[in-house]
């Protein structure tokens, strides 16, 4: 499991709302992940889930109160922020983002973010009706918060404790954990759209039957959620995989190599970076037949017939030549000869950047090793899990969209 918290110190606020029942969950993850947490809960949350709760799942005094006598110099509101990584409120009632737009001091979770160091990020989820969230003081005090730097996470659409249906509901534990992962990630993409290729491709054979292969798309979508932490607006055109969509990431379901063409052929203008990570079937059967195919007794088995797919990498890197958008990263696996071949390969596809896998044997595995090639020669970055991989692949192709920028 990553420890992408490791050694942060998180405040974690609660104000009142149902989604407090949520928060137990978020506590819970941070700790895993090796965070230090400080729980700090309004009167009003108190309502909805029990100190002790808290205080068992972060395993530190939970704070309630400006006025406890148990703080020996009564600084709660400075010493809770003093060294802390971040200040994440979930859930953040209408009320509690209204008391954060206009610097309201008068409890302690308002105070100590008020008073918080200059440096501290306040991260805030929102959670509550979906009026409450529409009315325009609501959406005023929201804008008032991200005009002051304060990033909002969420709130996420769907049905509500109240019985209605919309936006306001807070994000669920596992995607604010994402969001607050990626809030401590370098925003080398910020302002860059970036388009991704994943998983296997299937070929029909008939409508139950196909050809495919093993790849998991684990990388594809590692990669996918590194650009959308690195502040990129990310597209993933995914094969059939078993994967979750990661936190904040478009995807497009498609089957076949000739579907996946289509679907990136489709989105592939106002790009800046394209990277073809699919493991996309090199042939399709042309006469793939409409109804299952039966055994004949005592017949011949089916003869299937081929042709080629279409190169997606390549049909991008053709657009390209035109415009210089989008940057083109392709993926090679090669069982022998992988610096060889590998720079070959760049070459013949045209593209700026080649990741070739150390090894065959990649598909399903939760790590990966791999080289990148450009025209100055190949890097190693070496074995390591294919979150952490995805990030460096990330941040050199965000350098090398840097170094672009400076000779243009
Ligand atoms: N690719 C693609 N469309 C295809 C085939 C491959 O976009 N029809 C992309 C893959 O997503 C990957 C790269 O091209 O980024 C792989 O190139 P490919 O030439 O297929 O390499 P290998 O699979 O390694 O095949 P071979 O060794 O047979 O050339």
């Amino acid at each position: 499991m990553s420890m992408d918290l490791q050694g942060k110190k998180i405040v974690l606020g609660l104000s009142g709302g149902v989604a407090c029942y949520k928060a137990a969950e978020l506590c819970r993850a941070l700790v895993k992940q090796g965070a230090k947490v400080q729980v700090v809960m309004t009167e009003a949350a108190t309502h909805f889930i029990g100190t002790v709760t808290m205080q068992a799942l972060s395993g530190a005094t939970v704070w309630t109160d400006q006025w406890d006598p148990r703080m020996p110099n009564n600084m709660a509101h400075i010493d809770l922020t003093r060294g802390a990584d971040a200040v994440l409120i979930a859930p953040c009632s209408a009320d509690f983002i209204r008391k954060l737009a206009h610097g309201a001091c008068d409890d302690l979770l308002s105070t100590l973010c008020l008073a918080r160091p200059h440096g501290v990020p306040l991260l805030v989820a929102p959670a509550m009706n979906v009026e409450m969230w529409q009315n325009p003081a609501t959406q005023r005090n929201v804008a008032t918060l991200q005009d002051d730097g304060v990033c909002i996470f969420g709130p996420a659409a769907g049905e509500q404790a109240c019985g209605e249906v919309g936006l306001g509901r807070m994000l669920e534990p596992e995607q604010l954990l994402e969001e607050l992962v990626a809030s401590f990630q370098q925003k080398v993409l910020a302002g860059k759209r970036v388009l991704i290729t994943a998983g296997p491709t299937f070929e029909a054979i008939d409508p139950v039957r196909g050809i495919t292969n093993l790849s998991s798309g684990k990388m594809g979508y590692a990669i996918a959620r590194a650009a959308r932490e690195a502040g990129a607006e990310v597209t993933l055109v995914s094969g059939p995989t078993a994967l979750a969509t990661p936190h904040g990431v478009r995807r497009i379901d498609v089957l076949s190599a000739a579907q996946m063409h289509d679907a990136v052929m489709a989105g592939v203008e106002g790009q800046h970076v394209f990277i073809g990570v699919a493991a996309v079937a090199d042939w399709r059967v042309v006469n793939a037949s409409e109804q299952k195919l039966k055994k004949q007794e005592g017949g011949a088995p089916p003869q299937l017939e081929f042709a080629q797919n279409p190169d997606i990498l390549a049909a991008v890197a053709a657009t390209t030549s035109l415009s210089g958008w989008p940057y083109c990263v392709g993926f090679a696996a090669e069982s022998e000869n992988l610096v060889a071949y590998g720079a070959a390969k760049r070459e013949k596809k045209g593209i700026p950047l080649l990741v070739g896998n150390i090894g065959h044997h990649t598909f399903g595995q939760d790590d990966n090793a791999i080289v990148l090639f450009d025209d100055s020669g190949h890097t190693v970055l070496p074995r390591a899990d294919k979150l952490t991989l995805a990030r460096q692949l990330i941040s050199e192709i965000g350098k090398r969209l840097e170094q672009r920028s400076l000779l243009t």
